[in-house]
């Protein structure tokens, strides 16, 4: 199903075009069909959201920009945790949500890449990651808890570790923390107050910045425009 949004995707796809790439499974799926047609000769730059998605790339044979080379990109190509009402999206489960904020703001339009069991009626179900750098973490905590409370939103904050349990640092060098509100009522809300705690360098509220959603499911794929 992945694998068929982005398929999907690639549609849309044009040469000469410079293109965000994202960061998570479905959109390693777009990456590895984008190579297939870069090796028959479509003509993309790839500007990567992640370290992990440049080396995928770089080994596939696409090639590559920097967003300071190509500061306007034409699409990005990106997948979710959540896709909620108006598009608003849940990212950062992969850790990369700064680099794919930075993109997806810098693209005239982005396409987002996911099963269908990603659309909810309400965010919140899937712990929304916050973005902070590594100082004073337990004053950072409390203005992230104070801005949330006052957007309606309460749950525990949990420092992100590896699977070996060593604290996960972003390709920036930041830290994660994945916020369990349960239900976020007023995403918009939540963005503001979040955006305007020092010490948060970015939260995975991607509000207004999706164009299209395109969810495969069992049954086929719908696509969602704004
Ligand atoms: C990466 O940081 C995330 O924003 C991903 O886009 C998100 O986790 C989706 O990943 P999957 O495609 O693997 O579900």
């Amino acid at each position: 199903m992945k694998r068929q949004a982005a398929a999907l995707a690639l549609e849309s796809v044009r040469g000469g075009m410079k293109l965000g790439l994202g960061t998570g499974s479905t959109a390693k799926h777009f990456v590895e069909l984008l190579a297939e047609r870069v090796a028959q000769g479509l003509d993309v730059v790839g500007v990567p959201t992640s370290e992990q998605t440049r080396a995928l790339a770089e080994k596939l044979g696409v090639p590559l920009g920097t967003l300071d080379e190509h500061p306007a990109l034409d699409l990005t190509v990106d997948g979710a945790d959540e896709v909620g009402p108006g598009l608003a999206l849940v990212k950062g489960g992969g850790g990369a949500l700064l680099r794919e904020k930075i993109v997806a703001a810098a693209s005239r339009e982005m396409i987002v890449i996911a099963d269908a069991s990603k659309k909810v009626e309400t965010l919140g179900a899937f712990p929304l990651p916050i973005e902070v750098v590594d100082f004073g973490i337990a004053a950072v905590r409390r203005g992230i808890a104070a801005a949330a409370k006052a957007a309606g939103c309460q749950g525990v904050l949990t420092l992100r570790r590896r699977a070996d349990g060593h604290v996960f640092v972003t390709d920036q060098g930041n830290l994660i923390l994945d916020a369990a509100y349960g239900e976020i009522p007023d995403p918009a809300a939540l963005a503001a107050q979040l955006s305007n705690v020092p010490g948060v360098v970015e939260h995975g509220l991607f509000i207004n910045l999706a164009s299209r959603v395109i969810l495969a499911g069992p049954a086929g794929a719908t696509t969602i425009s704004r």
